[in-house]
């Protein structure tokens, strides 16, 4: 999970990080009583989850409350790299001397944590690192070892910070690795990290990853900063129901056991839907996993069909530990619990069957006779039929 700069500064100021003071506003009433409030010069800065805001206008500074408001004005509203600015961060003005670069972040490829540390800091690290990389130092650290005081001061003068901004620097880069560890990062940036013009070294920008599969342990945080305007209600609801669900733009629902064969099953489908009018297309991945229960089966319908943009579903399962009597047992409970509850399943649905009990899977699916229920042996004709029921539908 991606945090705003707002929130990413939130989180560094609890672990003793200076950043500047500041207030999160969403309306210009709101930016003329924080510019108010913090006196003096202010900076706005549009908080939108993308990197490049200061180069797209979204950061301006403003000598008072008047002029806060008429930059404000601009910023609000403003689309930045297809990220519409909802909220601005009101801040105080800080007195720059110099600028750094600063971040912590997983190096997947080498298998372990890196720092990267720079003196030509700023909005231009991007042509610095390409045009001058001697000028960025790329230190390794060991999870085992971590970071200590004395490591931090190697990183700063790795990346060539003056000597007089090596203590505060050092500082600043134990804590933000306090931050990545105990938070789960998988990076922490902080550009530009800046020494004032008394000497201090601040954190004036942020940029925080949480890792997404440490939200188990870090429930208080997810919860804290998650972004509910921007989540599609579809995936919320999934995730409430612990499915793994992410929501496509197509009509054809998807249904299936293992990440591997859902994402097949999503080529095959669109590869199908070319043929058809209207060119179907997945409307979304679902994997239920290895035990697909007639809870599971059902919350995964469930899920599908309050997607009003679905003409047609295709449950594609290979039985292999869950053998497929027992899926299509998920099925046929699945539907009589629907229909209990008075949300009956109304759209065509196809069934492809193979593995382990296929065969006393499909008996039991052509027993039970199910509504709208359509049996094809292979992956492709199923996928093929599921397009073609999609398109009749729209
Ligand atoms: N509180 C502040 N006081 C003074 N100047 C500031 C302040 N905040 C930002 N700036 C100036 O604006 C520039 C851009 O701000 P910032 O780095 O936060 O946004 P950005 O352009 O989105 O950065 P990135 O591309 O790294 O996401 C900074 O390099 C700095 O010079
Ligand atoms: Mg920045």
């Amino acid at each position: 999970m991606d945090l705003f700069e707002h929130q990413a500064k939130e989180l560094f100021a609890d672990y003793g990080i200076p950043v500047p003071r500041g207030v999160v506003a969403f309306t210009v009433e709101d930016v003329r009583k924080a510019a108010e409030q913090l006196t003096g010069r202010v900076v706005v800065k549009a908080q939108v989850k993308t990197g490049g805001r200061g180069k797209a206008g979204g950061v301006k500074v403003a000598d008072d409350a008047n002029d806060a408001v008429a930059k404000a004005t601009d910023i609000l509203g403003m689309d930045i790299k297809g990220h519409t600015v909802h909220k601005v961060l009101v801040e105080e003005a800080s007195a720059i001397a110099e600028e750094y670069y600063f971040s912590f972040l997983l190096d997947r490829a080498n298998r372990t944590f890196l720092a990267i540390c720079s003196a030509a800091g700023g909005m231009d690290i991007e042509e610095v690192a390409h045009s001058t990389p001697e000028k960025v130092a790329k230190v390794a650290i060991s999870p085992l070892t971590g970071v200590d005081r004395a490591k931090a001061r190697e990183i700063a003068a790795a990346g060539q910070l003056p000597e007089k901004a090596l203590d505060g620097a050092a500082e600043l880069i134990e804590k933000l690795w306090c931050v990545f560890v105990d938070e789960d990062a998988t990076l922490v940036e902080v550009n530009p990290m800046i020494l004032t013009a008394d000497g201090d070294v601040k954190a004036l920008d942020g940029k925080v990853t949480l890792d997404g599969n440490a939200e188990f342990r870090q429930k208080d945080v997810f919860e804290k900063f998650a972004d509910k305007a921007a989540e599609d209600p579809l995936e919320a609801a999934a995730k409430e129901k612990d499915l793994n669900y992410v929501k496509l733009d197509g009509n054809v629902g998807i249904i299936g056991n293992g990440a591997g064969l859902v994402m097949s099953t999503l080529d095959v489908v669109a590869y199908a839907g070319e043929q058809f009018s209207g060119k179907p297309k997945p409307a979304n991945f679902l994997d239920i996993g290895g035990g697909a229960s007639a809870e599971v089966m059902a919350a995964g319908l469930e899920i599908i069909l309050s997607d009003p943009a679905v003409k047609s579903i295709f449950v594609n399962v290979f039985g292999g530990i869950t053998a497929c009597d027992a899926v299509a047992n998920g099925i046929v409970a699945a539907f009589k619990l629907l229909e209990d509850r008075g949300e009956a399943v109304t759209r065509p649905l196809v069934v492809r069957l193979d593995g382990n009990n296929a065969l006393l899977g499909r008996q039991i699916l052509a027993d039970a006779a199910l509504k709208g229920v359509e049996l094809v042996d292979t992956m492709d004709d199923a996928a093929k039929r599921a397009a073609e029921l999609a398109a009749a539908g729209v």
